[in-house]
């Protein structure tokens, strides 16, 4: 892994934890189907292991157990 340059960190990124959260960093607004906003900011962790009581949002229950999904295999392999 390398470090991100100057430019490379004012740009918007995406983070994937394993076994964990994706981190959105940069100016990011998550919406729901009908447009409302469910949260904006520069930092958003979107759970990917399903347990969250919060979803689409991390609350931490990944830390419960691994992903039981294919997903983290799936994003880690493109
Ligand atoms: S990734 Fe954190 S609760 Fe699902």
């Amino acid at each position: 892994m390398t470090a991100p340059s100057e430019n490379e960190e004012d740009q918007p990124s995406v983070t994937v934890y394993p076994d964990g959260p994706l981190i959105l960093r940069g100016g990011i607004v998550v919406k729901d189907v009908n447009g409302v906003v469910l949260s904006s900011g520069q930092v958003v962790a979107l759970c990917r292991c399903g347990r969250s009581a919060t979803k689409p949002f991390c609350d931490s229950s990944h830390k419960r157990g691994v992903l039981d999904s294919g997903q983290a295999q799936n994003l880690s392999s493109k």
